[in-house]
Parts: C-alpha cells; sequence; structure tokens
C-alpha cells in the first residue's frame, strides 16, 4: 500500500546502513525521497537508481549535516526539487569509542557536529519549511541505558538528542507536526561492526532477548510506525528497538 503517496521525505546519511533502509522503504511506500550522503556520492546514485527501477521517485543531495549552510542547502534544494517537505529521518551520525583519556577534542567536537548540531539544526530547518501534520524521526541509541565504557561521548551526543526531541514536541505541536526518537541497539552496519572482533559481536548477541544482531529493517519497521498516520498521538518520545537489549 503507498500510505506515503504524495509525501516529500528527507533522509539524512541514506547512502549506506540504517538510512539506506529506511530510504528505500519510505521510496516504496510511495514517498518523494532525498537521499542525503556526505562522502559516498556513488552509493548515494545506484540506491536512487534502484528506486528508480522500482517505480518510485527519488533524487540524491550532498550535504556535510555538521555544517550549517549545508542543512540549510539540503532543504532549499529539496523544495527546489520537490516543492515541500513533510517528513525528516534525523540518521546521519557517527560514533568514536574511546576511554576518557585518550578522547580528542577532534573526537568530541566530530560527534557532536554531526549528532546534535546536525539534528537540532535540521530540526530548525524543518519548522520553517514542514508542511502541517509532518513527522521527524531523530537517532539515539539503546547504548545510554547500558553505559559501556568508551561509549561516553557518543552518548553524551544521543543524550542531548533525546533530550531535545522531548523540548521540541511542544514547539512543533501546533502545526501537528510529531517528533520521536528512535534508539537502536546494536545494528548490522558499519558503525557497529567495524573494529569489532567476532567475539565481541557473539558477545554482543547475548545482550538481548534474541540472540541476535538487529538489521537495518528492524529499525525500519519503527520508523515505518512512525511515519505513518496511526503514530498521530505520539510525540516527544524515545522508542527502543533493541530486542530486548535493555
Ligand atoms: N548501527 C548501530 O548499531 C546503531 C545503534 C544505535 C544507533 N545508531 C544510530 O543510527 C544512525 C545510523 O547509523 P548506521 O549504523 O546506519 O551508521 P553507518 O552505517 O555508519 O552510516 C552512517 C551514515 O551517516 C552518514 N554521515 C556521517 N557523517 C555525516 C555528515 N557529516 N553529514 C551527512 N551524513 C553523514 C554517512 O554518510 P556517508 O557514507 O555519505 O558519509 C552514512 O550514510 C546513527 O545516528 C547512529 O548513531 C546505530
Amino acid at each position: 500500500m503507498n500510505i506515503l503517496e504524495g509525501k516529500v521525505a528527507i533522509v539524512t546519511g541514506s547512502s549506506r546502513g540504517i538510512g539506506l533502509s529506511i530510504a528505500n522503504r519510505l521510496a516504496d511506500l510511495g514517498a518523494k525521497t532525498v537521499i542525503n550522503y556526505s562522502s559516498n556520492p556513488d552509493k548515494a546514485s545506484e540506491a536512487v537508481e534502484a528506486i528508480k527501477r522500482r517505480g518510485g521517485t527519488a533524487i540524491a543531495l550532498h550535504a556535510d549535516l555538521s555544517r550549517m549552510e549545508e542543512i540549510e542547502k539540503l532543504f532549499s534544494e529539496t523544495l527546489a526539487a520537490f516543492g515541500k517537505v513533510d517528513i525528516l529521518i534525523n540518521n546521519a551520525g557517527l560514533m568514536i569509542n574511546k576511554p576518557l583519556a585518550e578522547v580528542t577534542e577532534a573526537d568530541f567536537d566530530k560527534q557532536f557536529a554531526v549528532n546534535v548540531k546536525g539534528t537540532f539544526f535540521a530540526c530548525q530547518q524543518a519548522m520553517k519549511h514542514m508542511e502541517n501534520n509532518g513527522r521527524i524521526v531523530n537517532f539515539s541509541t539503546s547504548v545510554l541505558g547500558q553505559m559501556f565504557p568508551a561509549y561516553s561521548v557518543y552518548a553524551g551526543t544521543k543524550g542531548a538528542v533525546e533530550q531535545f526531541t522531548r523540548q521540541l514536541a511542544k514547539e512543533f505541536g501546533p502545526k501537528g507536526i510529531t517528533i520521536n526518537a528512535v534508539a537502536p541497539g546494536p545494528v548490522n552496519t558499519e558503525l557497529f561492526t567495524v573494529g569489532k572482533t567476532e567475539q565481541q559481536i557473539e558477545g554482543m548477541k547475548k545482550l538481548n532477548a534474541f540472540g541476535r544482531i538487529g538489521e537495518p529493517e528492524d529499525i525500519t519497521d519503527v520508523v515505518e510506525f512512525l511515519v505513518s498516520e496511526k503514530s498521530q498521538w505520539v510525540t516527544g518520545q524515545t522508542l527502543r528497538a533493541n530486542g530486548g537489549f535493555i
């Protein structure tokens, strides 16, 4: 069913990983979809072509979400291409895990710039340009409930995202726009797998109820609910999609 027919969606960081899965789903549900990338133009173009082959509508737009002017450009180019914005998925993010003594200023600034500043100012653009009854989905992490060593900066960025998701719900409410966060547990993408041993990954599987790592589609299923009409009464919330990890 094309439940998103006539809608326009921006999915940040959607050339790969969870973002790509979400962009595919939203396009398959009928939304005109913007695939945003920062460093992977080829993967973004491949994703657009695949959506078009399935009969959907998508374009790829470059924007580094750590930069205000590029966030503004992402919205202005979307408006130029599709005329409006109904759905914003603030998926772009990065994680640099180090014990406290080893964290550099650059590690700190880079994670806060994309995960916090990028998400916040994309929400600001949505406040200026999003249609009434739109949908915003931000990205947190279930690591906030596990408190693993070496995740302090990353968890700090997502704590900020969860808090301003709660705060902004009442600013978006008068327009009928909902804003929620999804907090995945470990998901099978480069962000989670790169730098981990098989043994570490096996250990992570044992921390949830089902004994496996999440797949991007597990998260996309939750996002599909949050962008649908069925979620109108849900706003300012964080949904922990983690198989019982916390
Ligand atoms: N995987 C997990 O276990 C997990 C768990 C909890 C939460 N999350 C959250 O879920 C979201 C997606 O993660 P993922 O696992 O799919 O990560 P991923 O596979 O590493 O993909 C990250 C995406 O973010 C984009 N990105 C990074 N820096 C960017 C920037 N400056 N501007 C625009 N886009 C940028 C990347 O784009 P390019 O490739 O074009 O650079 C890429 O598409 C993140 O917010 C992450 O924190 C993931």
